[in-house]
């Protein structure tokens, strides 16, 4: 770089010369211009080549994010490895896909909420025992990272009221990521997913709740599946159940073989009614349930841990 800059001043400085040959003699001038090209030939051929090495030279692409100078050879794990989507996430679209195909709106739910929403929205008695079992972080402010994605029922209800009185249904389905101070195991993770389902219509009941979730199941995993319910407790439902699928044969399970998939049941009047919904004209349910344990059937994943974990050797298997 530095001769080829050196070069072009030698050729603006000889090119200066060519001015002089009108103050030479004229038996003279015909040497003078000789000299002049001969050298100016020269110096443009310099100037080629130094051009030629510079094309020639290895060019390396620039990472402006790699922490290193962008001038050094890229380590390898820079020029390799190309990232993709989390499974979780994947597994989520499929999820929402579903419930989209079946005429449901989707609402995201958010990662900061508050007592209302998380509790006494939902019908929770304060100093009820019930608010320990979901195990919440709280913040400095009193602020709540959601323990469950039913902290966006109460918006959901209030925000699409106007179906109601349109003549229509509610029908919405909430993801989000949901947060619970508990003991991290196989089982276990402080930060998961759910997916929540609220319906609210005129003469809607747990029969019609019971087909959208087999509906749902059986769409997610490809098959046929055999469904059960047992009794629950939730304030913000009445009755509650639990919903529990037969581990599918093709999945590893054995005859008989239930799991619990979801929390659900009609909702409870008074959420309707915090939310302007008269409950004796319309009827609601709802349920919410984890993407994890969802997506672990489905690949047969053993421990809930390596979602979070950033363990790229997990995350390569997708
Ligand atoms: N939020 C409950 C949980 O995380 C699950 C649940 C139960 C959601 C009943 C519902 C419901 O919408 O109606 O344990």
């Amino acid at each position: 770089m530095e001769e080829l800059e050196k070069l072009k001043r030698e050729l603006k400085d000889l090119n200066a010369e060519y001015a002089k040959i009108k103050d030479v003699p004229a038996e003279k001038r015909g040497e003078f211009g000789r000299e002049l090209n001969a050298k100016k030939t020269e110096i443009l051929n310099r100037i080629k080549e130094a051009e030629d090495a510079m094309l020639d030279a290895e060019v390396k692409p620039l990472d402006i994010t790699a922490p290193c100078s962008p001038n050094e050879p890229l380590p390898e794990v820079y020029s390799v490895f190309e990232g993709s989507e989390h499974p979780l996430m994947t597994e989520l679209d499929r999820v929402i896909e579903i419930y989209q195909l079946m005429g449901f709106d989707v609402v995201e739910s958010r990662q900061l909420d508050d007592e209302f929403h998380m509790f006494d929205s939902l019908n929770f008695a304060k100093e009820h025992p019930a608010r320990d079992g979901y195990d919440t972080f709280r913040t400095e402010e009193g602020l709540i990272p959601p323990a469950h994605t039913s902290t966006m029922q109460h918006r959901v209800l209030k925000a699409y009221k106007h179906n109601l009185e349109e003549g229509k249904e509610i029908a919405v389905v909430v993801p989000g990521r949901v947060y619970r101070n508990e003991d991290v195991d196989a089982t276990h993770e402080h930060t998961f997913y759910q997916c929540e389902g609220v319906y609210v219509s005129k003469n809607c009941t747990l029969g019609n709740m019971l087909g959208i979730l087999r509906e749902f199941f059986e769409k997610y995993y490809e098959q046929k599946l055999n469904i059960r319910t047992q009794p629950g407790y939730f304030p913000f439902t009445e009755p509650s159940l639990e919903f529990m699928i037969e581990k599918p044969k093709a999945l590893g399970g054995k005859k008989g073989d239930f799991l619990e998939m979801l929390g659900c049941g009609m909702i409870h009047p008074n959420v309707l009614k915090m939310a302007g919904i008269d409950p004796t004209e319309y009827h609601g349910f709802a349920w919410g349930g984890g993407i994890d344990r969802l997506v672990m059937l489905r690949y047969g994943l053993k421990d809930v841990r390596n979602f979070e974990s950033g363990n790229l050797n997990f995350l390569k298997e997708f």
